[in-house]
Order: C-alpha cells, then structure tokens, then sequence
C-alpha cells in the first residue's frame, strides 16, 4: 500500500465522504473505539448461512445462492466472480487465488491452489535489463488460475448449477454496477496507470472528458460481460482451450507480453493438503494455506511462539507487552519464511516442518527479550523479502456448516494494469512476488533462490485463508487482503476473538500494527477510511513501543478481514453465525 500519497489521498478521503453519504446514506465521519457498542451494518447475526465478502452486493450475491440451495462452495464461486466485476482492482478472472474448503460430516479439509504459475517462456533473468518490467506491464503477467479453480471447486463440491453461479456477474458487467468509493480510491491511485492503457481508459474514463469515473457513477464492462457469458455456457474450456484464451493470449501477445496457448492448455488447479495446528491451550484446531503460500506456515510458528506466553488475555495489565511479543513472533516468521517456495519445485519438507514445531518455536522464544527489539540480523534472516500486495477475502458458511475461505487476487491495484481490450479481462502482475538475482549490497540481504521464476513455477504468497474448529464443530472462518501484511492482520483478529475473547466486530475493528523484519519498522494503523471511520493504534502503545526500541511510522492502509464467527446459541443445533466484513474497505455481509 502507498505510503507516499498520504496527504494528497486526505484531501480525496474528505470528498469521498461527502460522496459517500450520498452513495450509501450513511453517517459522516466516526471516531472508532475498539468496541462495538453502536450498531453497525458491518456486522449481521444469522442462523443458517452467511458470506462475509468486501463488497456488499457480493455478499449479496452469494447469500442468494445459499437460499436457494447452494452451499458455502456455490456461493464462494458466485461470490468471486462478483468481485471480479465490481472490484477489479483487487481480484477477477485474470487472476488466482487460494481457496479452503471444510465440508461438514466428513470433516476433511482442502485447500484449492488456483494460484498463477510463470508462463513457459518465463526464465530466472528475465528482468535483468529493468526490473520495473516486472512490477507492471504485459511482461508482469503470470498464467491466471482463478476460472479454472473455481470451476475445479464447483465440480467437486458445488451443488447448483454453474451457470446459475456465473449468471449475476454477468448482469452486472452488462447492465453496469456504481463505483464504490474505495474502486474510485483505487483508480485514483493508480490513475496514470488507467489513462495509459487503452482496455482500462475505456471501462474507468468518461468518454466525455476523459477523467476518471467518479463514485457512484455506473461503470459497464461489455466485453468482460461477454466472456463471462461463454465461461456459463463452457465451463473453463473457452478460457484455457477457446475463445477466450485466443483473444487474450493475442491481446497479451500484442502488447509485448509472453503469454502462450499452450500455458493456458497446461494450467492445472492443485490440490493441496492444509497446514494443521493444534492449539491446545486454546482447544482449537486451525487450517491454514500451505505453500506456495507462506500465510498458513507464518501463522503457526507465531501462534506457538506466542502459546509459550500463555496468549494475550483481554485483562492483561500490559497491553503493549502482549503487542511487543506478537511483533517479536511476526519478525520470526519473516526471517523463516523466505526459505519457502512453490513446493513443486523446492524442497519445503524441513523449513515447514520448523514452522509447524513448538520446539522450533519454543528456541525462537528464548531469544525473544520483554524490554528490547533487535536489528533484523538477531532474527536469522537469510534472504531479502518480496513484497506482495492485492486482493480480497470472502468468508462463507452454509446451513450444514460447510465453510469456505477464499483469498483472490490479481496482486497489485489493476494487477498489470493491463486490460485485454477484447476480453474486458484486467491481468494480474503476479510475476512480481518473484525475487529475482540482484547485485549483492552491503545492507541488504540476498534475494531468496527458493522463489526465483522459473517456467509452471508459482510464486511466493502471503495469502492466509484460515478456518477453526473445535472438535469436528466448525468456530470460525477468517483471511484477510492486503499483501505481505495479511499474515499480520489474521493472525491479530484470530487472537482478538479466539485469545482475548473479543466480539467479532470489536476484533475485526481493533487498530492493526505490522513488522515485516525488513526495513525494521512497526507500521501502526493511523487511517481514515474511505467511509469515514478513523483507526489508530493508541498513543500509550506506540510510546511503550518506543521505549522497548521500535520505529514506528503510521500507515494509512492495511489489511482488509472477513471474519465469521460461530456462537453457541440457545435452542439451534448448530449455533449461530455472526459475520463481518472489515469497514476499512466498505463491505457489507450477508446472511439468513
Ligand atoms: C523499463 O520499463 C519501463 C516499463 O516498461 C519503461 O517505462 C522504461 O522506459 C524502461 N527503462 C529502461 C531503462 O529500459
Ligand atoms: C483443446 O481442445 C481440443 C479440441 O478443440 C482438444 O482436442 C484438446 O485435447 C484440448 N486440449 C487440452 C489441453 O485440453
Ligand atoms: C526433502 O528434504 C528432506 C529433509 O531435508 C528429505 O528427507 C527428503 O528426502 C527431501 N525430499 C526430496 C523429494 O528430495
Ligand atoms: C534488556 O534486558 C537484558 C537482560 O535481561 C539486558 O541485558 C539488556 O541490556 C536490557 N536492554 C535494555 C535496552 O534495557
Ligand atoms: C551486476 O553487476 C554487473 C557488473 O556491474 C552487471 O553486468 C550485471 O548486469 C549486474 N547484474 C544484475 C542482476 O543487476
Ligand atoms: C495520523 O495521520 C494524520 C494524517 O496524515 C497526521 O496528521 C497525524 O499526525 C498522524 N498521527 C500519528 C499519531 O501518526
């Protein structure tokens, strides 16, 4: 997220409010405590299912499939196409994404890697002559996942017909949908990028005068409508084998990128066993994304660094310890899990294998001091890190209990900010969470090799989709957006409900904070949201931080959580579920 264009995006913000209120009707600017006192739309009880997406007409959208019949997979896959239409700057069919399925009864978990792989004519160099070609542009391109892991889950899984679950993202690109503030924020960041490439201009301009499309205005995408129509009809055969796929792969082709026929023809979904922590003095059982994500890994060596602790409680006297110890367990994790890589490709076995054991993580604790933070090195870091970015999760639970949760992406804000003009489809910029073979310098650690390009190689993920359980009974479903800070972000509502024993809201509301090892920084949440409410970490913290050593610099950005949470309740077999949808970005649930 950008750091830089804080000030200028101010101004924007306090517009954006005033347009806001007549977008959505709602209030002006809120000061947000951690409680959750007032009612909010953000958050819904509901008894026999619900989608917690951060777009409420996507949430929506699923929520309809589930009344009708469909399950958490239906409605996962009617969900993702939605968000793909509405909110294409963060996730779509040119894209991938991660996907964790726990069906009811049987209780087994899966995890759906329908994550972009490096097109074959990809190669370990290929940036050598301008790195920036890798951020952005045809050559940032990597082979999208996101149809045929969708189409994957639903044939498995999906019990509503796929046409059924493709149809309302198609009316939507047809007949047009608003742009939501934070769309517009998005397009205002990355406005250039929009205005130079010609498949953008003409879905995100005015044709009139040019300028961008401003919130609440109806924006159309016929051409993605029109794919989306053949994706009902065929499946994911026109896009890997058909129609689709020629005009995209021509359109790629012919702004210089290496996207071929045949990587579309060998893109598969694979099926991944998930990451399994037990968490014993919690009683939960928790599912997490195994590579070539590092989420679910990162997470499980915090959590039993952490469980040496005993976890933050609600009444512990000193809250900034308990944030200081999480902050010490994340630079861990960080210096860890740059050794991990696409699995087909590295040898993960005993990095994974550190990341998942408590003795591993009772050695890292020891060098863990209460008064003090150290410099990254103290932290065995081996490799620099990548900076990942993107995305959006959706959370869902059905009648039975069947749980989804879902990372999608395109990587950064438009992905490549490519738009192929015959397909209406905005391309991922996934080869940028490569690392790549850079001179040595003095300060900074090397590249990490396990993530170097290579030709169906995946690249490294921060995305963390994570369901909980107790016994075979189904607690909770959470994930987060928002790049290489998802892991943070998670793992800081998994604490506040599961450990402190916070409400779902109040969880998902608390200010966030993030290290990433390198630089050696805390970021702390102080940011104005597009819908007014305002989140800041408190001053007291930040001040017993700094005495403990941090640096400390605001961030107005973040990670962006869905969260649903089950509840004993009174007389219902199954509890009740109370879903979220992080008012960072504006999203509303949906549930029955
Ligand atoms: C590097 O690539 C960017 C984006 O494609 C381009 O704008 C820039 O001119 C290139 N720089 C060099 C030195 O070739
Ligand atoms: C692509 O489609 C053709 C028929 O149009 C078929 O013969 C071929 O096996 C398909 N290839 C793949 C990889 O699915
Ligand atoms: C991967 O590494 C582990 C331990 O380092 C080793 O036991 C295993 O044989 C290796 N697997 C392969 C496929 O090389
Ligand atoms: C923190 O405590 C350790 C010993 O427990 C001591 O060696 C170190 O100097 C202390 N650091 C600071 C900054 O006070
Ligand atoms: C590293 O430096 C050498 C010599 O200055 C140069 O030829 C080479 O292209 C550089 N490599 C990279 C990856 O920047
Ligand atoms: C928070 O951000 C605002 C706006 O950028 C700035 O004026 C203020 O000083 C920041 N406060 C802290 C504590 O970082």
């Amino acid at each position: 997220m950008s750091k830089s264009s804080s000030n200028r995006f101010a101004s924007v913000a306090i517009l954006q409010l005033v347009l806001l209120s007549l977008f959505s009707g709602s209030a002006a600017a809120r000061d947000v405590p951690a409680t959750s006192g007032s009612r909010r739309r953000e958050v819904i009880a509901a008894r026999h299912g619900a989608v917690a997406a951060d777009d409420g007409r996507c949430s929506r959208i699923g929520r309809d499939v589930l009344r009708e019949g469909g399950n958490a997979v239906d409605a996962a896959v009617a969900a993702a196409f939605c968000l793909g239409v509405v909110s294409a700057a963060s996730s779509g069919i040119g894209g991938g994404a991660f996907m964790l399925v726990r069906m009811a009864g049987g209780g087994r978990v899966q995890a759906f890697d329908m994550r972009e792989t490096a097109p074959t004519l990809a190669s370990q160099n290929m940036y050598a002559g301008n790195a920036s070609r890798k951020a952005s542009g045809p050559l940032s391109i990597a082979v999208p996942g996101e149809v045929a892991g969708l189409y994957e889950a639903w044939r498995q899984l999906g019990k509503l017909p796929w046409k059924r679950l493709v149809r309302p993202a198609e009316e939507l690109a047809r007949k047009g949908f608003k742009i939501s503030p934070y769309l517009h924020m998005q397009m205002s960041r990355t406005e250039s990028g929009i205005k130079a490439d010609e498949g953008l201009r003409s879905i995100f301009t005015s044709p009139s005068d040019g300028a961008l499309l401003r919130i609440g205005d109806i924006c159309r995408n016929k051409n993605l409508a029109k794919t989306l129509r053949e994706i009902a009809k065929t499946g994911f055969k026109s896009f890997y084998n058909g129609s689709i796929g020629l005009k995209l792969v021509r359109d790629v082709r012919k702004a210089g990128g290496i996207l071929t026929m045949k990587d579309l023809q060998s893109y598969r979904v694979k099926i991944r066993k998930p990451i399994r922590i037990w968490e014993d003095r919690l009683g939960l059982q928790i599912f997490g994304m195994p590579p070539p994500s590092a989420g679910g890994a990162a997470m499980a060596l915090i959590l039993n660094i952490l469980a040496r602790y005993g976890f933050p409680r609600s009444d512990s006297k000193s809250e900034a310890l308990a944030v200081h110890r999480e902050i010490e367990a994340l630079k861990h994790a960080f210096a860890v899990r740059m050794s991990l890589g696409d699995p087909d490709f590295v040898n993960v076995t005993e990095v994974l294998s550190d990341m998942l054991s408590p003795k591993f993580a009772a050695e890292l604790q020891k060098t863990i001091y209460d008064n003090m933070t150290f410099d990254p090195s103290h932290y065995g870091g081996r490799w620099n890190l990548i900076n990942d970015h993107g995305t959006s999760h959706i959370s869902v639970v059905d009648k039975e209990r069947n749980a989804v949760s879902m990372t999608n992406t395109v990587n950064s804000y438009f992905g490549a900010q490519f738009l192929s003009p015959s397909t209406g489809i905005v391309l991922n910029n996934e080869m940028d969470d490569f690392s790549i073979p850079v001179n040595r310098s003095a300060n900074v650690p090397p590249p990490a090799p396990a993530n170097f390009i290579r030709p169906f190689k995946r690249p490294m993920s921060s995305m963390t989709p994570t369901i909980v359980l107790q016994g075979e009974k189904l607690k909770g479903v959470v994930g987060a957006s928002g790049g290489s800070m998802i892991i943070a972000g998670t793992t800081e509502v998994f604490l506040n409900y599961f450990a402190r024993g916070m409400d779902p809201l109040s969880s998902v509301m608390a200010p966030r904070y993030y290290h990433q090892l390198i630089p050696n920084v805390v970021q702390y949440e102080n940011w104005t949201t597009v819908t007014g409410d305002h989140f800041e970490l408190p001053s007291k913290t930040r001040e017993a931080l700094r005495k403990k050593g941090h640096v400390l610099q605001g961030l107005a950005g973040g990670t962006i959580c869905q969260f649903i949470a089950l509840e004993d309740g009174e007389g219902s077999k199954f509890g009740r579920l109370v879903a979220v949808s992080d008012p960072r970005k504006g999203g509303i649930p949906a549930g029955f």
